[in-house]
């Protein structure tokens, strides 16, 4: 009778358990891409404070208003943007020097560069250079044809072989032989940033405090500009392990 009796109620139990179960498999469809998205939000947001806190509230201020273009730690995914973690501090400060004053000239960088004090500027170096570079995980993205066409690796590879003199064994960036003048970091940096700054070396938009770049431009062809960016834009910068964001 007993037994009966269970036997029924465990058939009554089982199709509400069924219905318990498809309702929470709906519910996790339904709500749990935003439960994820929440959950990663939460997770920056803590990242971020832990950040202000390390790097202090003024940088950590002055640094919002670089984040659309260069990714919150100087780590974009973009082809177009300069990516800043990692290059050295005496670069990046010279670079938003020549900005300010315009000898170095770009329609975004100008007018934010000059509305930053030299002290402010200073500060921003530091903090992109104590951060380093990480592999974007990301291919550069396809180059139209015809120029597809022209991107040679293994000619780039050769090409950079030259550049490590100043840029650094690893291409990480370093000094110039010789003299204290930093040299940028080029290893995993973007491949159409380097593409423009290699040609506005070669055609003289881009300023060049020793003219060395001018220099070793001058002889390279464009099909050589677009192997060595590639090239480059491809090489796995130093590995990080001090940042606490994951990715822009
Ligand atoms: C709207 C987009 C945008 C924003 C916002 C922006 N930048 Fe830039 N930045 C650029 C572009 C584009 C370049 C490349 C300029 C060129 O082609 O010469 C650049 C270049 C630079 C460079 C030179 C990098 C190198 O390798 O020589 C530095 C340094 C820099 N930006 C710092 C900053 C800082 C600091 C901020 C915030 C205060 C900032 N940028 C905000 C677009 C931006
Ligand atoms: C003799 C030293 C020297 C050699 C060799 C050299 N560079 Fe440079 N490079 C520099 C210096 C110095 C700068 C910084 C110039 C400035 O302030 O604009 C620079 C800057 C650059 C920049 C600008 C990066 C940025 O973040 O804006 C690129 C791109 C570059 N070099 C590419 C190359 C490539 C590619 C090679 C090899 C084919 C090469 N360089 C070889 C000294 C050198």
């Amino acid at each position: 009778m007993f037994s009966t009796k269970g036997t029924r109620s465990r058939g009554a139990v089982r199709p509400l358990v069924l219905v318990l179960l498809l309702l929470a498999v709906g519910l996790a469809v339904l709500f749990g891409p935003q439960l994820w998205g929440l959950w990663q939000f939460n997770r920056e947001l803590d990242a971020r404070e832990a950040l202000a806190q390390g790097i202090g509230v003024r940088t950590y201020e002055l640094i919002q208003a670089c984040e659309l273009c260069h990714g919150f730690d100087g780590n974009t995914h973009s082809d177009f943007y300069p990516r800043l973690a990692g290059l050295p501090a005496g670069y990046l400060e010279a670079q938003l020097d020549a900005f300010a004053s315009g000898v170095r000239q770009n329609p975004n960088m100008g007018p934010l560069a000059m509305s930053l004090s030299p002290e402010q500027r200073a500060l921003i170096a530091d903090y992109y250079a104590s951060n380093s570079l990480r592999p974007s995980g990301v291919a550069p993205a396809p180059i139209a044809e015809p120029d597809a066409a022209n991107i040679d690796l293994a000619a780039g590879e050769r090409l950079a072989a030259v550049c490590v003199a100043c840029h650094g064994g690893e291409l990480q960036g370093g000094q110039m032989p010789g003299s204290a003048e930093p040299t940028p970091l080029l290893a995993g940096q973007a491949r159409d940033y380097l593409v423009r700054q290699l040609h506005a070396y070669r055609d003289g938009s881009r300023g060049d405090p020793t003219g060395t770049m001018r220099g070793i431009v001058g002889s390279m062809r464009d099909a050589d500009i677009l192997s060595v960016s590639q090239y480059l834009a491809t090489l796995s910068p130093s590995v990080a392990d001090d940042l606490p964001l994951e990715t822009d």
